[in-house]
């Protein structure tokens, strides 16, 4: 029988150990992918000195497994950043904050030399842009970015959890924005992240991934870029 994307998404995290490199810190991100690797990470946890976490939930996952959690701030530059996305292009370029975790992640990212991304083939996309885009926003600025987006053909909502605005671990809302095409990642995260009152846009091109653990049918396929 076909592999089911559970088991595509265990076979990459247990692919990510092999960029784990002992007495080191690692970056851990957030998502139910990166769960199966703190999982797998179980069984090596002895060989690291920690790991910097891109949310809460991973942190609490991380010291259930005995590993020692730092906060970016007392530690350098990492030598690795693990972590999912909900897109990802033939660039290394992603979409991310499916999990509202994007500005930890986005910071985690940009303290780590490289980025290697665990997904399975379903995230594998030409264009950016079917998945809801996820934008962290200050609250007081939701209905002025949703009509900013809606300008360029975008339909934002605010994010619910339980019927009101989910609040993210920053304190933040998030808008999700469907309808777009995201032709230059590059130049639109760069647009995106000017707007007053935007935290994060969940693309990831400056921060793009430099490998990506691809679960298929067929086996773990490594991309690089
Ligand atoms: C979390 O905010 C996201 O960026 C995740 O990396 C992304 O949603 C992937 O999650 P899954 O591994 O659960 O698909």
């Amino acid at each position: 029988p076909a592999p089911t994307q559970d088991e595509l998404k265990a076979q990459v995290a247990r692919a990510a150990l092999a960029y784990v490199e002992p007495g080191t810190i690692i970056g851990v991100g957030t998502g139910s992918t990166v769960n199966k690797f703190i999982e797998a990470l179980a069984t090596v946890k002895d060989s690291i000195r920690g790991a910097v976490s891109s949310s809460v939930a991973s942190t609490e996952r991380l010291r259930a497994i005995g590993v020692p959690v730092f906060d970016c701030n007392e530690v350098g530059e990492l030598g690795v950043y693990i972590d999912g996305a909900d897109e990802i292009d033939g660039h290394g370029h992603m979409i991310k904050g499916g999990g509202a975790a994007l500005t930890r992640e986005k910071i985690v990212a940009a303290q780590s030399r490289r980025f290697v991304c665990i997904a399975d083939a379903s995230k594998r996309v030409k264009v950016l842009g079917a998945f809801p885009l996820p934008v962290e926003v200050v609250p007081m600025a939701t209905a002025r970015v949703i009509r900013q987006f809606s300008e360029m053909g975008g339909n934002g909502v605010v994010r619910l959890r339980d019927g009101a605005p989910l609040v993210t671990d920053n304190g933040q809302h998030i808008v999700d924005v469907t309808g777009l095409r995201i032709e230059r990642p590059h130049d639109f995260e760069m647009m995106v992240s000017q707007w007053p009152g935007v935290l994060t846009v969940g693309v990831f091109a400056l921060q793009r991934a430099h490998v990506c653990l691809l679960g298929t049918p067929g086996g773990v396929e490594t991309l690089t870029f």
